[in-house]
């Protein structure tokens, strides 16, 4: 089991994970347009944090990093369906949160979250109360409506992985 985070860098073995993860994706979000998904996972802004288990995508979290503003936006999240329930969410979640503050230099998180997945942002440290200063924030991440707004702050010193 490993967790990698890659962009579209055009090495082969990261483009079929991509597309595993893209794949995993439409089907976990089924109201978001399939166009919209490849789009975001295949831009070069975007990171995708993901589980790989036998060299197949169990899952991730696809995410754009604003580093000026050193805050990330959390555009898709899914573990693949006959995986989920098992812990692999909340560990994908601490290696995105690992990865962002260390090498990325982020404080906080931001994310849409769907109705049905606020009690999973929940457990993972998120709140629908959003602290960080407007002004960091307003105009960078896309309205979405049929979701909710909510915040992570990063922990500057905890290890969040072993
Ligand atoms: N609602 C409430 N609680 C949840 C949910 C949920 N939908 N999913 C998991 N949990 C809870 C678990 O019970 C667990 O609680 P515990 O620690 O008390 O045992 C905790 O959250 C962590 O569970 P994991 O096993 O780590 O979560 P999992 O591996 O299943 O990943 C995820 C969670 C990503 C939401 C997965 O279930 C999934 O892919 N769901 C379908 C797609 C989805 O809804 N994605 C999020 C959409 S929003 C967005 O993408 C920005």
């Amino acid at each position: 089991l490993k967790f990698v985070c890659i962009s579209n860098d055009g090495v082969d073995e990261h483009m079929i994970w991509l597309i595993g993860l893209k794949n995993i994706f439409a089907k976990q979000l089924p109201n978001m347009p399939k166009e919209y998904i490849v789009r975001l996972v295949m831009d070069r802004s975007h990171k995708s944090v993901m589980v790989i288990r036998h060299n197949q995508v169990v899952g991730g979290i696809a995410y754009r990093p604003y580093l000026n503003q050193k805050f990330g936006e959390i555009a898709f999240c899914a573990i693949t369906a006959d995986e989920q329930v098992k812990g692999y969410g909340t560990r994908l979640m601490n290696h995105l949160k690992q990865h962002a503050r260390d090498v990325d230099g982020l404080t906080h998180f931001l994310t849409y979250a769907d109705n049905n997945a606020v009690g999973y942002f929940i457990k993972q440290g998120f709140t629908k109360e959003i602290h960080l200063e407007k002004d960091r924030w307003q105009g960078y991440i896309k309205d979405y409506d049929g979701g909710i707004l909510m915040e992570c702050k990063i922990n500057p010193k905890l290890p969040y992985t072993d």
